[in-house]
């Protein structure tokens, strides 16, 4: 008996299927080692809930961390905002270098603490002037701490900041963030630095509507996995526990699963159950992967469960629509939506904008949408079948 090398709701162990962003980031990586360049475009992966965010800039991270690089990871949305976060987070890592470092370094980390303000204080202060000029004070104390800690290059080769789930960041912290990154870009061409950040499908918007020069962030959109990644997915942690997938069974699960990363490894996961949790040697087939559907169901179920339970009445029916009319369409026109519900097709902007910023809804351009979440049209379809 071998416990499941898979990961339903972990953090990935491999990213199957990324590879074309892998190859992105390792050329960034070696222009920012290699070179000693300052990475100018602020990246930003984004896609739904479930689709693998975390795990591709685990991935990147660890590839930076095998060149010496010092990464740091923030998960926005603290209430004391983006930069009092990337303060911490640079305080922590740098507190136990050599005195003299240390010291240059802290002196830049209080400068921006004093800029950007106490927090909670901060918050008060940065919604006054919101609308009057960008935090240009902030953007070149971040400035200056970036270049202090990338100073002293025997002990860092550069530093990469990881920003997740940067959709919940303050427009402030985006605005500070964005400005240093230009400031640098125009001035500082050879300080080895990057920024790598993921977030819902909404992350675009939220720093367009923070930044007037959104060009100079590059979007990556995560898709869901092909078969060929998904088969990978499933049959490589298998593999290295001598475990061997047969080709049906391979084939079934991915196509259950159609490529959402979670599904993916819920199947995984209780295939390998239902094989009895095989030793090295041992195989599974296609029926382990009809027997898990019963428990994968269930726990796909949940997750729609929850997700539904947190929309509005008026969300509900804007998704009830739009899983009625995906049912014979790859993707929903606004007119028709409208039609539908019998409103006028701007009334949904508002609607749309929030399902889309909750990850429930894609936009697939001309005012197109699509519920994306493999399996969520139809439970939404089996919900008003069977109204509870
Ligand atoms: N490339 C991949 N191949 C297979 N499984 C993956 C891949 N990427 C992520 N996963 C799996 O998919 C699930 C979701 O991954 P992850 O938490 O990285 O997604 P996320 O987009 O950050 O989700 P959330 O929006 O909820 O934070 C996890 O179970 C993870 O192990
Ligand atoms: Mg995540």
């Amino acid at each position: 008996m071998q416990p499941s090398p898979y990961t339903p709701g972990e953090i990935a162990r491999a990213v199957p299927g990324r590879g074309e962003l892998i190859e992105e980031f390792n050329e960034r990586l070696s222009l920012l080692v290699d070179l000693q360049r300052l990475i100018g475009r602020i990246h930003v992966a984004f896609g739904e809930r479930g689709i693998g965010k975390t795990s591709l800039l685990r991935a990147y991270q660890r590839l930076a961390e095998e060149r010496d690089v010092l990464c740091i990871w923030v998960t926005a949305g603290e209430q004391s905002g983006l930069i009092a976060q990337i303060i911490d987070g640079i305080r922590e890592a740098t507190s136990s270098w050599p005195q003299a470092t240390e010291a240059s370094i802290r002196q830049h980390l209080d400068a921006l603490t004093v800029t950007v303000g106490v927090p909670g204080i901060a918050s008060v202060s940065a919604k006054t002037t919101r609308r009057t000029a960008p935090d240009a004070v902030g953007a070149r104390a971040l400035e200056k701490l970036i270049r202090a800690t990338t100073e002293d290059r025997k002990r860092v080769k550069a530093l990469v900041l990881f920003i997740d789930e940067v959709q919940s960041a303050d427009a402030d912290g985006i605005r500070t963030l964005a400005y240093a990154w230009q400031h640098l870009q125009a001035e500082a061409p050879n300080i080895p630095a990057a920024v790598y950040a993921a977030g819902l499908p909404n992350a675009p918007e939220q720093i367009a509507d923070a930044v007037t020069f959104s060009e100079r962030f590059a979007y990556r959109p995560l898709e869901m996995l092909s078969v060929g990644a998904q088969v990978a997915a499933l049959r490589d942690p298998a593999s290295e526990l001598h475990v061997t997938w047969e080709p049906d069974a391979l084939e079934l699960a991915a196509e259950l699963a159609v490529g959402y990363p979670y599904a993916v490894q819920l199947y995984g996961d209780a295939s390998w159950v239902a094989a009895g949790r095989p030793d090295a040697g041992g195989t599974i087939t296609p029926r382990h992967v009809k027997t898990a559907r019963a428990s994968v169901d269930r726990d796909l179920r949940n997750l729609f469960a929850a997700r539904w339970a947190n929309t509005t009445a008026n969300q509900r029916r804007f998704l009830v629509a739009v899983a009625w009319l995906q049912a014979n369409d790859d993707a929903v026109d606004r007119g028709d939506l409208a039609d539908v519900l019998d409103v006028s097709s701007r009334s949904l902007s508002s609607v749309r904008a929030r399902l889309i910023a909750k990850g429930l809804i894609r936009s697939e351009g001309h005012g197109r949408v699509t519920i994306p979440v493999p399996g969520f049209a139809d439970y939404i379809r089996e919900l008003e079948d069977d109204p509870r």
